[in-house]
């Protein structure tokens, strides 16, 4: 009797500590961040800005949401697309603190909506407008002034959907949202890419030294240099992850990490590479859960069989 009673204590404080304490204290520290399920409509943009912008944002995602029924012509997007390019090309250096990632698969992985924003204002679209006193300074800002007509922006859309939306491999999905800022130790990743085997030491240390440059520049930019991702699927939950990367100002407020704008699948493609790389024995992992299982089975039934036969005696 004396021992339910301890155990009927031992349980009761497990209990309430288990869900009173922790989900409250964890309550206090982490707030909850609603996801929108990648829909990019501005909805918590105006509800999250200053007074002073809210209408600029209302009118700015009306406009965004205009655009998105306007049927766009990729024939004339590719021209627009050209455009593009003079920052996008293959090769391109930094340029106002980060270099313009590849869009070879811009159509498979960022949502409809986010691209025609984006188009329309980078820094908005981003949702990092607050650190500048004109959008223009962005380093895609002038790109306003290049693309004007809302039809250009339906157009270059329609192009980057039909034709930038091919087969997308987790690794190319990760260099091209992700790779300009973050580093990636255990993927050999750096900012500037992957790096290639040196034969030569001096080639090697080279190489190093443009790293540190851009590095730099990424976090004269940013504020700070973006850390490293290697371990971040395991670090981090899977809605945090999700939420962040949606709008990172939703989990830090003030954040210089602009919204990266993904679609579902372009976003399933880049954790996939992050589970690939963080925990690479998942699989395998998952692959042997079944067979535990079933070793504590008959196990169990062993050790059933086991003591009946060692108490028959006794009982
Ligand atoms: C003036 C140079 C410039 C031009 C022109 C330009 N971009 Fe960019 N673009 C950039 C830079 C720089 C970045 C990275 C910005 C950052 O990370 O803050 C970028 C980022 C992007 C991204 C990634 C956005 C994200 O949320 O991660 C996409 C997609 C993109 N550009 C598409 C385009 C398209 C489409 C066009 C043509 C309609 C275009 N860009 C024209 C410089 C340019
Ligand atoms: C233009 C640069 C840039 C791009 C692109 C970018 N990030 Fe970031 N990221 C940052 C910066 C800067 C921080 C640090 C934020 C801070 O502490 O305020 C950050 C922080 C993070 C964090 C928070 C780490 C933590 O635990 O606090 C995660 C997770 C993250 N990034 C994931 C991603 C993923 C995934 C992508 C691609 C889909 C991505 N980022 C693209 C700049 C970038």
């Amino acid at each position: 009797m004396r021992e339910f009673k301890i155990l009927g204590i031992v349980v009761f404080f497990t209990l309430v500590t288990y869900w009173g304490v922790e989900p409250f204290a964890h309550s206090q520290m982490h707030k909850h961040v609603e996801g929108h399920e990648f829909v990019y409509d501005g909805t918590a943009d105006i509800e999250e800005t200053v007074d002073a912008k809210k209408e600029m944002k209302k009118a700015y995602w009306a406009d965004v949401a205009k655009i998105a029924t306007l049927k766009g012509d990729a024939t004339s997007g590719e021209a627009v697309y050209a455009m593009c390019m003079g920052c996008h090309m293959e090769g391109a250096v930094n340029m106002g603190g980060v270099t313009p990632p590849s869009l070879e698969h811009t159509g498979a992985l960022y949502d409809k909506n986010y691209l025609i924003a984006l188009i329309k204002d980078p820094a908005v679209a981003m949702n990092t407008d607050h650190k500048f006193a004109d959008t223009m300074m962005h380093p895609m800002g002038s790109i306003k002034t290049m693309v004007t007509e809302p039809q250009q922006i339906a157009d270059v859309v329609a192009y980057l959907l039909t034709k930038k939306a091919g087969e997308v491999t987790p690794k190319e999905a990760y260099a091209e949202a992700c790779g300009r800022c973050h580093e990636m130790r255990y993927a050999k990743w750096t900012q500037l890419g992957k790096t290639p085997f040196f034969k030569e030491k001096k080639d090697e240390l080279a190489h190093q030294i443009k790293v540190l440059d851009e590095q730099a520049a990424v976090k004269g930019y940013m504020g700070k240099l973006p850390p490293d991702l290697s371990m971040i699927i395991r670090a981090r939950s899977e809605h945090f992850l999700e939420t962040f990367v949606e709008n990172p100002q939703s989990q830090l407020a003030g954040t210089s990490m602009p919204r990266v704008g993904l679609s579902k699948e372009g976003y399933e493609k880049v954790t996939a590479y992050l589970t690939m790389i963080g925990d690479p024995s998942k699989p395998a992992r998952e692959a042997i859960g079944p067979w535990v299982i079933l070793f504590f089975v008959v196990f169990a039934v062993l050790a059933y069989l086991w003591k009946k036969e060692t108490w028959r005696e006794v009982h």
